[in-house]
């Protein structure tokens, strides 16, 4: 018997007792307003793209094996396939991907969300958006699953544009729940990209093999291709640039992207959907997202809808 309430006892003592990485959602109640709900679900478009090509690429499968609840029933990503990674990339991936389950959930505790939309994740999607930023077709097409190298290029096309919408989203927010899991999101795809970057830097004056074209110049032109798809201006730098560019206009070398300051630099997410559209038109879908994002905001620019 006292044996019995000593369990129950500390059943009902357990679940406060470790709560302290609950206190995000203690509010969870309070009043969210519509706009910070609409502002922190448009970001899963982008994890569900993190967390599956981060899967894929260390795995060989995605959520549906890894967290099915998490997709809401959402199609399974087209053409992912896992990457032929060294021991040390795939390790690095496969943290990030289990970072983005993380991520996926936190958002989805917060807010109600929306099923995983179609994903588009094939070689063919990658290779034709560096066709895009090259001006001309790479030969042979890039494939982003041949090498940890070509991965960690194509890497460097996501965590961020997360991080530049979290920190857009940010002086939105109303509600304080909101903001602390906004910085919380924001703080771990920025070191995803900081990683993704570095590895990179490493690297920057090497050319990537078969092309004779160099680390850096990959990175310098997916990040003109951003600017001009956002339309909004410089918001995007690779990883060597002119020195006026670099911080403190005084140094070529960019292993971080910040504006004039070194603050990291903010996008909406009409501009987001631009880039990852790859059509330049948050109305007009396409590239790794054929049917569009979802959520209020992006399909409030559907032109279809
Ligand atoms: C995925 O995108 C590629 C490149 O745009 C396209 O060729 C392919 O048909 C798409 N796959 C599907 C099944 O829609």
């Amino acid at each position: 018997m006292a044996m019995c309430i000593l369990v129950f006892l500390t059943l009902l003592i357990l679940p406060s007792s470790h709560s302290s990485s609950d206190e995000l959602y203690i509010d969870k109640s309070a009043k969210i307003p519509q706009s910070d709900l609409d502002l922190l679900e448009f970001p899963l478009n982008l994890e569900y793209f993190e967390a599956e090509f981060f899967l894929y690429g260390a795995l060989g499968y995605g959520l549906d094996k890894a967290a099915p609840k998490l997709t809401g029933g959402g199609p399974t990503p087209l053409g992912a396939k896992k990457a032929n990674l060294d021991p040390f990339t795939r390790d690095v991936v496969l943290q990030f991907a289990f970072q983005e389950v993380g991520h996926l959930r936190a958002i989805k505790n917060t807010v109600k969300g929306f099923p995983r939309p179609l994903l588009n994740l094939s070689s063919e999607t990658f290779a034709k958006t560096l066709d895009k930023a090259f001006g001309k077709p790479l030969n042979p097409p890039f494939d982003p699953y041949s090498s940890s190298l070509n991965y960690l290029i194509a890497s460097y096309l996501i965590p961020y544009v997360g991080l530049t919408g979290y920190v857009g989203a940010n002086e939105k927010l109303e509600n304080p729940v909101s903001r602390r899991l906004v910085a919380g999101l924001l703080g771990v795809e920025s070191g995803q990209d900081a990683v993704i970057r570095a590895l990179l830097y490493e690297k920057a004056t090497q050319k990537v093999p078969p092309y004779g074209i160099t680390v850096a110049e990959f990175t310098n032109k997916i990040s003109s291709l951003r600017n001009e798809l956002g339309h909004t201006g410089l918001k995007d730098e690779g990883l060597i640039v002119p020195n006026s560019d670099g911080a403190e206009g005084k140094i070529a070398g960019n292993v971080l992207a910040g504006d004039q300051d070194s603050v990291a630099y903010a996008r909406t997410p009409e501009e987001i959907l631009r880039i990852v559209y790859g059509s330049a038109d948050e109305g007009v879908p396409g590239g790794f997202y054929p049917k569009g994002g979802d959520g209020r905001i992006a399909r409030s620019h559907l032109k279809s809808a």
